[in-house]
């Protein structure tokens, strides 16, 4: 018997070749949603006259936002650079800064780029099979530092809720670029 409020058990695919579920609609990004956020702003101008390229995908299953409930799902980013910046997620921090997330990575290669408010940073090199732990209190963005689509499946708290503005405004203490050939961590200049 089902409690009120509760949701009933269920399934959804998600593929391990694309990322992307065969039922479900995800939330697409292109070049035009990330105004602002790489560095480089020549680049970025340049490119958009040229179209306005998707950068990645991710779902939002719509789960109940109860500290019971647990948020799921993939996050595709696609291979691309603006100048000599890997194409990247938003990133953002928990509404709820005290909750963690996990993500597993099931194809491509990528970063993971990770702050606390307190100051500390860290990156961690995701590859098909590796997961990451997320601590409670760090904003997290994804980077693809390869040439084919970077999907990891990520889970966290239901109710934890998603604050993009934070990095929006002050950007992550660092970026990842590509320089011959290698991706290189340095700190963002225009870091507030
Ligand atoms: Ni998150």
């Amino acid at each position: 018997m089902m409690q009120e409020n509760s949701i009933n058990p269920f399934t959804v695919y998600f593929s391990l070749n694309n990322g992307l579920s065969d039922t479900k609609n995800p939330i697409s990004r292109h070049l035009s949603d990330m105004k602002g956020m790489y560095y480089d702003n020549e680049a970025f101008d340049k490119m958009m006259e040229n179209g306005n390229p998707l950068t990645y995908d991710f779902y939002d299953l719509e789960m109940p936002e109860t500290d019971g409930d647990l948020a799921f799902g993939t996050s595709v980013t696609y291979p691309g650079k603006v100048g000599m910046e890997y194409f990247m997620t938003k990133g953002h921090f928990h509404t709820i800064l005290d909750t963690a997330e996990v993500y597993y990575c099931i194809g491509g290669i990528g970063y993971m780029l990770m702050e606390n408010p307190e100051g500390d940073w860290d990156i961690q090199v995701l590859t098909p099979g590796k997961a990451v732990y997320v601590p409670p209190r760090y904003a997290h963005r994804s980077i693809n530092i390869g040439n084919e689509p970077f999907i990891t499946f990520y889970t966290f708290r239901a109710d934890a809720g998603h604050d993009y503005g934070t990095i929006e405004t002050k950007g992550f203490r660092k970026l990842v670029l590509e320089q011959n050939g290698n991706p290189i961590v340095v700190d963002n200049p225009k870091w507030k």
